[in-house]
């Protein structure tokens, strides 16, 4: 417990304070410290406070904050240049968070189609508004929050023949994640994203990927699509958009996003002059850095080591992942492996309860990864004991 304080008591607080960070490695409050393989929830892609990020934060913060979408936002149009450059030829509009910008999709494909209709898959995870929550297919989430909008059906993820037999006249988008990332890290099979686009261009269908966990490099492209070469109508981020400034986007092919008329959508905060200047140092140094192709090595790296450790350990059972969005799924509950990894000095998460997953910066060294497997494979000997 971290004390009785008046903030809402809707986390399971770890009991440590981060209060300074740098690359992969942050400290406590204690001045213990730790090797960062959660990245504030593969947020900090480019690593704790990047100093291209703070001097942007910084010298944006100096000039002007805040004017609202009422006026021109130059950074907001010099960002949407460098989104346009890197994906391709999609359209951005900017908002605060990964849910939002699922929201900004579910609107925009229902405006788009004239049909309300979304397929999402079981296990997925999209957000915690309302919409958001209907769309995830995971009902731990959603039990205690009905009714919700009633426009979501679920089927099972990476089975093409469900996804079709779904499909009816009211249909207007299919919601998928790339890889499945709260879900327990969840690779599709091969072949399954590109059926899914086929599916959806012969039924006039759009195809909204969720890359707000895969986006900015964490799979070993820009954007895990990329990676893929299955091309989105929509794909919404936020997380590490802006190295750790909370922003979210959704981008759209053109003549999807220019449904969207003056009035149709809006967010007060949305793309302001911090956040963008924020974000576009972000993706500058993702590209200079190229981060993407070290996540693809790093990845490579990080899997053939863990796979080590699943050779040596029966409480393994299997290493997962693409780039550095890794999981590794234990035959017992992760918590108390993500426990004692912080008492050792690394800060890894559990997901789906038998689910370790790792999310490290992208800027992190072989010999930190080096650090956390010996960590790992000590603490996965005290487990197999117990
Ligand atoms: C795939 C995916 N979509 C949406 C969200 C929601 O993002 P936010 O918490 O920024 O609203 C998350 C958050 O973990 C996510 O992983």
């Amino acid at each position: 417990m971290v004390g009785d304080t008046p903030v809402a008591n809707t986390y399971a607080r770890q009991p440590i304070a981060l209060v300074k960070g740098r690359g992969a490695v942050v400290w406590d409050s204690e001045g213990r410290e730790y090797i960062d393989c959660f990245s504030g929830l593969a947020v900090l892609n480019t690593g704790h406070s990047h100093p291209r990020v703070v001097e942007a934060i910084c010298r944006q913060a100096g000039e002007i904050m805040h004017t609202s979408n009422v006026y021109r936002i130059l950074p907001q149009e010099e960002l949407a240049e460098l989104l346009f450059e890197v994906s391709g030829g999609y359209k951005s509009f900017f908002c605060n968070s990964g849910a939002e910008a699922n929201e900004a999709a579910i609107k925009l494909a229902r405006k788009h189609t004239g049909r309300p209709g979304v397929i999402a898959a079981k296990n997925s995870f999209h957000g915690r508004t309302l919409a958001t929550l209907a769309a995830t297919g995971q009902e731990k989430y959603k039990r205690d929050f009905q009714p919700l909008p009633r426009e979501f059906t679920h089927v099972e993820y990476g089975d093409l023949d469900a996804l079709e037999a779904a499909v009816t006249g009211e249909t207007g988008a299919v919601l998928l994640e790339p890889i499945q990332g709260e879900g327990g890290v969840v690779v599709p099979p091969d072949g399954y994203l590109e059926g899914v686009r086929q599916l959806c261009d012969e039924k006039g269908i759009l195809l909204i990927l969720d890359e707000v966990q895969t986006g900015f490099g964490r799979t070993g492209t820009m954007f895990a699509w990329q990676g893929l070469g299955v091309e989105p109508d929509i794909f919404t981020v936020a997380k590490a958009i802006a190295g750790g400034f909370p922003m979210g986007a959704m981008l759209a092919r053109p003549g999807v996003m220019d449904s969207f008329a003056p009035g149709d959508h809006a967010s007060t905060f949305g793309g302001n002059h911090l956040a963008c200047a924020a974000a576009r140092a972000a993706v500058e140094v993702l590209i200079e850095e190229r981060l993407a192709e070290r996540a693809r090595d790093l990845g490579r790296y990080f899997i053939d080591a863990l796979e080590g450790l699943k050779a040596r350990h029966r409480v393994v059972r299997e290493v997962r992942g693409r780039g550095l969005m890794i999981g590794m799924e234990l035959t017992v509950p992760g918590q108390n492996l993500v426990d004692a990894a912080r008492e050792e000095g690394v800060l890894i998460n559990c997901t789906h309860d038998t689910v370790l997953r790792f999310l490290p910066p992208l800027v992190i060294e072989r010999a930190q990864l080096d650090r956390v497997v010996a960590v790992l494979d000590r603490i996965l000997e005290g487990t197999e004991d117990g």
